[in-house]
Protein backbone atom coordinates (compact mmCIF):
# COMPACT_ATOMS: atom_id res chain seq x y z
CA UNK A 1 0.00 0.00 0.00
CA UNK A 2 1.19 3.52 -0.78
CA UNK A 3 1.12 6.06 2.43
CA UNK A 4 1.64 9.95 1.93
CA UNK A 5 2.64 12.75 4.69
CA UNK A 6 3.00 16.44 3.82
CA UNK A 7 5.73 17.84 4.47
CA UNK A 8 7.83 21.03 3.32
CA UNK A 9 11.23 22.01 1.89
CA UNK A 10 12.83 25.10 2.90
CA UNK A 11 13.89 27.35 0.12
CA UNK A 12 15.51 30.44 1.61
CA UNK A 13 12.44 32.22 3.22
CA UNK A 14 10.08 30.02 1.67
CA UNK A 15 8.22 26.52 2.50
CA UNK A 16 7.81 24.41 -0.71
CA UNK A 17 5.10 21.58 -0.55
CA UNK A 18 6.56 17.97 -0.31
CA UNK A 19 4.85 14.78 -0.24
CA UNK A 20 6.68 11.98 1.17
CA UNK A 21 5.35 8.69 -0.48
CA UNK A 22 5.87 5.04 0.88
CA UNK A 23 5.06 2.14 -0.70
CA UNK A 24 6.01 -1.39 0.56
CA UNK A 25 5.96 -4.28 -1.83
CA UNK A 26 7.08 -7.53 -1.71
CA UNK A 27 10.86 -8.30 -2.68
CA UNK A 28 13.99 -8.43 -0.87
CA UNK A 29 14.08 -6.50 2.37
CA UNK A 30 15.40 -3.34 1.50
CA UNK A 31 15.28 0.58 2.80
CA UNK A 32 15.38 3.29 -0.24
CA UNK A 33 14.94 7.10 -0.30
CA UNK A 34 14.79 8.32 -3.53
CA UNK A 35 13.59 11.86 -4.86
CA UNK A 36 16.85 14.08 -4.50
CA UNK A 37 17.88 13.59 -0.48
CA UNK A 38 20.80 15.36 -0.01
CA UNK A 39 23.59 13.51 2.31
CA UNK A 40 21.46 14.55 5.49
CA UNK A 41 18.25 13.38 4.25
CA UNK A 42 19.69 9.92 2.78
CA UNK A 43 20.93 8.94 6.40
CA UNK A 44 17.45 9.65 8.03
CA UNK A 45 17.08 5.76 6.76
CA UNK A 46 19.29 5.09 9.73
CA UNK A 47 17.72 7.35 12.48
CA UNK A 48 14.24 6.13 11.19
CA UNK A 49 14.96 2.54 11.64
CA UNK A 50 16.92 2.93 15.21
CA UNK A 51 13.42 4.60 16.02
CA UNK A 52 11.48 2.77 15.25
CA UNK A 53 13.13 0.10 16.96
CA UNK A 54 13.44 2.20 20.39
CA UNK A 55 9.48 1.60 20.22
CA UNK A 56 9.97 -1.99 19.93
CA UNK A 57 8.56 -1.94 15.93
CA UNK A 58 11.14 -3.31 13.33
CA UNK A 59 10.78 -2.93 10.27
CA UNK A 60 8.51 -5.09 7.39
CA UNK A 61 10.79 -7.98 5.58
CA UNK A 62 9.88 -5.89 2.53
CA UNK A 63 11.21 -3.70 -0.05
CA UNK A 64 10.52 -0.34 1.41
CA UNK A 65 10.57 2.47 -1.17
CA UNK A 66 10.17 6.57 0.02
CA UNK A 67 10.41 9.26 -2.44
CA UNK A 68 10.08 12.65 -1.93
CA UNK A 69 7.93 14.19 -4.75
CA UNK A 70 8.57 16.48 -6.38
CA UNK A 71 11.36 14.62 -7.37
CA UNK A 72 13.26 17.36 -9.61
CA UNK A 73 13.45 19.50 -6.04
CA UNK A 74 16.30 19.21 -4.15
CA UNK A 75 16.17 18.07 -0.49
CA UNK A 76 17.75 19.37 2.29
CA UNK A 77 17.97 19.18 6.03
CA UNK A 78 17.37 17.02 9.17
CA UNK A 79 13.47 17.90 8.95
CA UNK A 80 12.54 15.00 7.24
CA UNK A 81 13.20 12.44 9.46
CA UNK A 82 9.62 12.35 10.88
CA UNK A 83 7.81 12.51 7.61
CA UNK A 84 9.76 9.74 6.95
CA UNK A 85 8.84 7.42 9.70
CA UNK A 86 5.27 8.50 9.76
CA UNK A 87 4.77 7.61 6.13
CA UNK A 88 6.20 4.32 6.80
CA UNK A 89 3.99 3.69 9.79
CA UNK A 90 1.09 4.73 7.74
CA UNK A 91 2.16 2.36 4.79
CA UNK A 92 2.52 -0.63 7.41
CA UNK A 93 -0.63 0.51 9.16
CA UNK A 94 0.09 1.68 12.49
CA UNK A 95 -1.09 4.96 12.27
CA UNK A 96 -4.37 5.98 10.47
CA UNK A 97 -3.09 7.38 6.95
CA UNK A 98 -6.51 9.79 6.90
CA UNK A 99 -6.06 11.27 10.07
CA UNK A 100 -1.87 12.02 9.25
CA UNK A 101 -3.26 13.47 5.82
CA UNK A 102 -4.62 16.97 7.90
CA UNK A 103 -0.84 17.59 8.94
CA UNK A 104 2.77 19.19 7.68
CA UNK A 105 5.08 17.06 9.34
CA UNK A 106 8.99 18.57 10.22
CA UNK A 107 11.17 16.94 12.79
CA UNK A 108 14.30 15.41 13.20
CA UNK A 109 14.28 12.19 15.00
CA UNK A 110 16.85 11.08 17.39
CA UNK A 111 17.84 7.22 17.78
CA UNK A 112 15.66 6.73 20.62
CA UNK A 113 12.86 8.36 19.33
CA UNK A 114 12.59 11.57 20.67
CA UNK A 115 11.88 14.14 18.21
CA UNK A 116 14.74 17.05 18.06
CA UNK A 117 14.50 20.83 16.70
CA UNK A 118 15.31 21.64 13.23
CA UNK A 119 15.41 25.11 11.96
CA UNK A 120 12.55 26.38 9.76
CA UNK A 121 9.65 25.37 11.94
CA UNK A 122 7.84 29.07 11.64
CA UNK A 123 7.21 28.75 8.25
CA UNK A 124 6.67 25.19 7.98
CA UNK A 125 3.88 26.57 10.00
CA UNK A 126 2.76 29.58 8.09
CA UNK A 127 3.05 27.18 5.29
CA UNK A 128 0.41 24.62 7.34
CA UNK A 129 -2.01 27.84 7.92
CA UNK A 130 -2.18 28.63 4.02
CA UNK A 131 -2.54 25.08 2.74
CA UNK A 132 -5.25 24.53 5.39
CA UNK A 133 -3.58 21.74 7.18
CA UNK A 134 -2.06 21.49 11.24
CA UNK A 135 1.18 20.89 12.12
CA UNK A 136 3.46 17.95 13.73
CA UNK A 137 6.50 19.62 15.19
CA UNK A 138 9.19 18.72 18.25
CA UNK A 139 8.44 19.84 21.43
CA UNK A 140 11.05 22.31 21.97
CA UNK A 141 9.94 24.42 18.64
CA UNK A 142 5.69 24.49 19.72
CA UNK A 143 5.98 27.96 20.77
CA UNK A 144 7.85 28.88 17.80
CA UNK A 145 5.43 27.02 15.83
CA UNK A 146 2.19 28.80 17.52
CA UNK A 147 3.32 32.09 16.44
CA UNK A 148 1.81 31.24 13.09
CA UNK A 149 -1.71 31.73 14.47
CA UNK A 150 -4.90 29.34 13.72
CA UNK A 151 -2.69 26.23 12.90
CA UNK A 152 -2.94 23.43 15.10
CA UNK A 153 -0.03 22.67 16.53
CA UNK A 154 0.67 18.70 17.82
CA UNK A 155 4.60 19.25 19.30
CA UNK A 156 5.45 15.94 20.56
CA UNK A 157 8.56 15.34 22.25
CA UNK A 158 9.03 11.95 20.75
CA UNK A 159 7.64 9.08 18.36
CA UNK A 160 5.23 7.20 21.25
CA UNK A 161 3.77 10.62 22.31
CA UNK A 162 2.65 11.37 18.66
CA UNK A 163 1.55 7.83 18.26
CA UNK A 164 -0.01 7.79 21.60
CA UNK A 165 -2.25 11.07 20.47
CA UNK A 166 -3.15 9.86 16.98
CA UNK A 167 -4.18 7.01 18.69
CA UNK A 168 -6.28 8.75 20.63
CA UNK A 169 -4.63 7.21 24.24
CA UNK A 170 -3.27 10.24 25.71
CA UNK A 171 -3.23 13.67 23.54
CA UNK A 172 -0.64 16.04 23.56
CA UNK A 173 -0.95 19.24 25.13
CA UNK A 174 -1.37 22.77 23.40
CA UNK A 175 2.10 24.56 23.04
CA UNK A 176 1.40 28.28 24.26
CA UNK A 177 3.27 31.01 22.24
CA UNK A 178 6.67 31.68 23.20
CA UNK A 179 7.28 34.99 24.58
CA UNK A 180 7.91 38.39 23.24
CA UNK A 181 11.28 39.34 24.53
CA UNK A 182 11.83 42.41 26.20
CA UNK A 183 13.59 45.31 24.56
CA UNK A 184 17.30 44.98 24.16
CA UNK A 185 19.46 47.11 26.29
CA UNK A 186 21.76 48.82 23.96
CA UNK A 187 23.78 52.70 24.29
CA UNK A 188 21.24 55.13 24.78
CA UNK A 189 21.75 58.08 22.72
CA UNK A 190 21.44 59.84 25.73
CA UNK A 191 25.48 58.99 26.72
CA UNK A 192 26.61 60.93 23.77
CA UNK A 193 27.81 64.38 25.10
CA UNK A 194 27.42 66.86 22.31
CA UNK A 195 27.50 65.86 18.54
CA UNK A 196 24.14 67.51 18.04
CA UNK A 197 24.10 67.65 14.48
CA UNK A 198 24.90 63.62 14.22
CA UNK A 199 21.97 63.04 17.00
CA UNK A 200 19.98 65.23 14.57
CA UNK A 201 21.06 62.95 11.64
CA UNK A 202 20.66 60.01 13.52
CA UNK A 203 17.25 61.03 14.70
CA UNK A 204 16.01 61.95 11.32
CA UNK A 205 17.40 58.55 9.82
CA UNK A 206 15.48 56.80 12.86
CA UNK A 207 12.16 58.59 11.69
CA UNK A 208 12.28 58.14 8.08
CA UNK A 209 14.27 54.85 7.58
CA UNK A 210 17.02 56.47 6.01
CA UNK A 211 20.07 55.25 5.11
CA UNK A 212 23.06 57.32 7.32
CA UNK A 213 26.75 57.50 6.15
CA UNK A 214 29.18 58.68 9.63
CA UNK A 215 32.33 60.80 8.41
CA UNK A 216 34.46 61.74 10.95
CA UNK A 217 38.19 61.65 12.89
CA UNK A 218 38.69 58.39 14.84
CA UNK A 219 37.53 58.63 18.35
CA UNK A 220 34.61 61.03 17.28
CA UNK A 221 31.84 58.46 18.69
CA UNK A 222 31.01 57.05 15.16
CA UNK A 223 30.88 53.89 16.32
CA UNK A 224 28.73 54.51 19.53
CA UNK A 225 26.06 56.53 18.01
CA UNK A 226 25.52 54.04 15.44
CA UNK A 227 24.96 51.38 18.42
CA UNK A 228 22.60 54.03 19.47
CA UNK A 229 20.43 53.50 16.66
CA UNK A 230 18.36 50.44 17.35
CA UNK A 231 17.45 52.16 20.63
CA UNK A 232 15.67 55.32 19.03
CA UNK A 233 14.00 53.35 16.14
CA UNK A 234 10.07 51.95 16.97
CA UNK A 235 9.67 48.74 18.20
CA UNK A 236 8.42 46.23 15.31
CA UNK A 237 5.14 46.02 14.74
CA UNK A 238 3.25 42.07 15.41
CA UNK A 239 3.80 41.63 11.18
CA UNK A 240 7.25 42.98 11.61
CA UNK A 241 8.14 40.64 14.37
CA UNK A 242 7.12 37.47 12.56
CA UNK A 243 9.14 38.32 9.55
CA UNK A 244 12.12 39.01 11.22
CA UNK A 245 11.73 36.09 13.19
CA UNK A 246 11.32 34.06 10.07
CA UNK A 247 14.42 35.09 8.83
CA UNK A 248 15.72 33.78 12.11
CA UNK A 249 13.67 30.40 12.15
CA UNK A 250 15.55 29.76 8.73
CA UNK A 251 18.86 30.78 10.45
CA UNK A 252 18.12 28.83 13.40
CA UNK A 253 18.74 31.42 15.75
CA UNK A 254 14.78 32.02 17.42
CA UNK A 255 16.23 30.81 20.95
CA UNK A 256 12.91 29.35 22.76
CA UNK A 257 10.33 30.53 20.42
CA UNK A 258 10.96 34.29 21.52
CA UNK A 259 9.45 36.70 19.28
CA UNK A 260 11.69 39.80 19.70
CA UNK A 261 10.02 43.47 19.33
CA UNK A 262 13.65 45.25 19.09
CA UNK A 263 15.27 45.76 15.51
CA UNK A 264 17.90 43.84 14.75
CA UNK A 265 21.06 45.08 15.19
CA UNK A 266 23.91 43.24 12.98
CA UNK A 267 27.45 44.63 12.40
CA UNK A 268 29.83 42.73 10.44
CA UNK A 269 33.46 42.72 10.59
CA UNK A 270 34.37 44.49 7.03
CA UNK A 271 36.87 41.31 6.71
CA UNK A 272 33.57 39.05 5.97
CA UNK A 273 33.31 36.89 2.80
CA UNK A 274 30.30 37.66 0.55
CA UNK A 275 28.80 34.65 1.12
CA UNK A 276 28.77 36.01 4.90
CA UNK A 277 27.14 39.29 3.82
CA UNK A 278 24.96 38.03 1.55
CA UNK A 279 24.12 34.48 2.51
CA UNK A 280 23.50 31.86 -0.12
CA UNK A 281 25.04 28.80 -0.88
CA UNK A 282 23.87 25.23 -1.54
CA UNK A 283 21.25 24.98 1.19
CA UNK A 284 19.89 29.08 1.04
CA UNK A 285 21.41 30.31 4.51
CA UNK A 286 20.63 33.92 5.08
CA UNK A 287 23.67 36.27 5.46
CA UNK A 288 23.84 39.72 7.47
CA UNK A 289 22.18 41.67 5.16
CA UNK A 290 18.69 39.54 5.53
CA UNK A 291 19.60 38.90 9.37
CA UNK A 292 19.42 42.86 9.58
CA UNK A 293 15.94 42.78 7.89
CA UNK A 294 14.01 45.50 9.50
CA UNK A 295 16.79 46.94 11.49
CA UNK A 296 19.97 47.96 11.12
CA UNK A 297 23.09 46.62 9.04
CA UNK A 298 26.20 48.74 10.58
CA UNK A 299 29.12 48.62 8.54
CA UNK A 300 32.03 49.76 10.85
CA UNK A 301 34.85 51.52 8.91
CA UNK A 302 32.90 50.92 5.64
CA UNK A 303 36.37 51.57 3.16
CA UNK A 304 37.87 48.80 4.25
CA UNK A 305 35.21 46.79 3.82
CA UNK A 306 35.87 44.62 -0.24
CA UNK A 307 33.76 45.97 -3.12
CA UNK A 308 32.33 43.15 -5.13
CA UNK A 309 35.36 43.63 -8.00
CA UNK A 310 38.06 42.81 -5.63
CA UNK A 311 36.11 39.47 -4.52
CA UNK A 312 35.51 38.24 -7.95
CA UNK A 313 38.50 39.25 -9.86
CA UNK A 314 41.75 36.64 -9.81
CA UNK A 315 43.58 36.41 -6.92
CA UNK A 316 47.15 36.56 -7.99
N1 LIG B 1 30.40 62.46 22.16
C1 LIG B 1 30.71 61.42 22.93
N2 LIG B 1 30.02 61.17 24.07
C2 LIG B 1 30.33 60.10 24.82
N3 LIG B 1 31.31 59.23 24.58
C3 LIG B 1 32.04 59.41 23.47
C4 LIG B 1 31.77 60.50 22.58
N4 LIG B 1 32.64 60.44 21.56
C5 LIG B 1 33.42 59.35 21.80
N5 LIG B 1 33.05 58.73 22.93
C6 LIG B 1 33.69 57.54 23.49
O1 LIG B 1 34.95 57.39 22.87
C7 LIG B 1 35.19 56.05 22.48
C8 LIG B 1 35.53 56.00 21.03
O2 LIG B 1 34.37 56.27 20.25
P1 LIG B 1 34.00 55.52 18.92
O3 LIG B 1 32.51 55.55 18.81
O4 LIG B 1 34.63 54.20 18.85
O5 LIG B 1 34.63 56.51 17.86
P2 LIG B 1 34.78 56.35 16.28
O6 LIG B 1 33.95 55.20 15.85
O7 LIG B 1 34.27 57.67 15.75
O8 LIG B 1 36.23 56.18 16.03
C9 LIG B 1 33.97 55.25 22.83
O9 LIG B 1 34.24 54.49 23.97
C10 LIG B 1 32.90 56.28 23.13
O10 LIG B 1 32.15 55.85 24.25
MG1 LIG C 1 34.55 53.48 15.01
Amino acid sequence: MVASVSTVAYLGLEARAVEVQCNLVAGLPKFVVVGLPDKAVAESRERVRAAMAAIGLALPPKHIVLNLSPADLPKEGSHFDLPIALALLAAMGVVDAETIAGYVVVGELALDGRIAPSPGVLLAAMHAGETGKGLVCPAAQGPEASWAGQVEVLAAPDLIALLNHFKGNQMLPGPVPGEVDPPGQGPDLAQVKGQETAKRALEIAAAGGHNLLFVGPPGAGKSLMAACLPGILPPLEAAEALEVSMVASVAGTLQGGRLTRTRPFRSPHHSASMAALTGGGLKVKPGEVSLAHLGVLFLDELPEFHSIMDQRGPRL
